[in-house]
């Protein structure tokens, strides 16, 4: 069987990144929540090839990307060079990643499907974010597909992504809506923002 990063590698290795499931030409929710935090400082996480980062560095942000895939990385690096900072890391095991005002993830806390690794990742997450920062936390929600790229999901509501940060985060915002993939499906999501106490 592969392991997390060949998964993912061969996912991304001689893709046509607008054609992968995940795929978002805009990015008006992620931009919506992530625009309305303060700090310009950003973390994203799970990043892929995304073009979220383009429309972030043009608006002024001090970007760092984090993902398993070392080809996803080459990808993104191959765009923006040496305009933003890369980390490659699996979120499932503790990492140490620096301070942010942002954290920002879409679509890759729902392939953690062991307790163990979601703990990793909330202690990731409150590594590098401190009191008055923010995680900002796209998944699928619990009302949609729940595989994707061939892997087995686990899908949140508001309520259980607020239980999974637990008592040091406060839910301030949340957006429900659909994603459509490139092939027409739908993908409906639940987009979150936390304030760290
Ligand atoms: C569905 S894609 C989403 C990519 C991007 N956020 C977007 O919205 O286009 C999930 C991403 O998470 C990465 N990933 C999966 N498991 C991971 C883990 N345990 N740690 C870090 N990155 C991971 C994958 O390599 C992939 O790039």
């Amino acid at each position: 069987m592969l392991n997390n990063a060949q998964h993912w590698n061969d996912a991304y290795n001689d893709a046509d990144t607008t054609q992968l499931g995940w795929y978002q030409k805009e990015h008006a929710v992620s931009m919506d929540l992530i625009s309305s935090c303060d700090g310009k400082k950003i973390i994203d996480v799970g990043a892929g090839a995304t073009t979220l980062v383009d429309t972030l560095l043009s608006n002024d942000y001090d970007v760092t990307v984090l993902d398993v895939s070392s080809e996803a990385l080459r990808i993104l690096s191959k765009r923006h060079g040496t305009n933003m900072q890369y980390i490659q890391g699996d979120l499932a095991n503790e990492l140490k990643l620096g301070v942010f005002d942002i954290w920002h993830d879409r679509a890759v806390l729902h392939f953690l499907l062991k307790e163990s690794e979601r703990k990793s990742y909330v202690a990731n997450l409150e590594s590098c974010i401190e009191s008055g920062g923010y995680a900002v936390i796209e998944t699928f929600s619990t009302d949609g597909e729940q595989m994707c790229c061939g892997l087995d999901l686990h899908t949140y509501d508001e309520q259980m992504l607020t239980d999974l940060l637990g008592d040091n985060w406060v839910l301030v915002d949340s957006i429900r809506h659909t994603h459509i993939n490139p092939f027409g499906g739908e993908r409906p999501y639940v987009s979150t923002i936390f304030k760290r106490n």
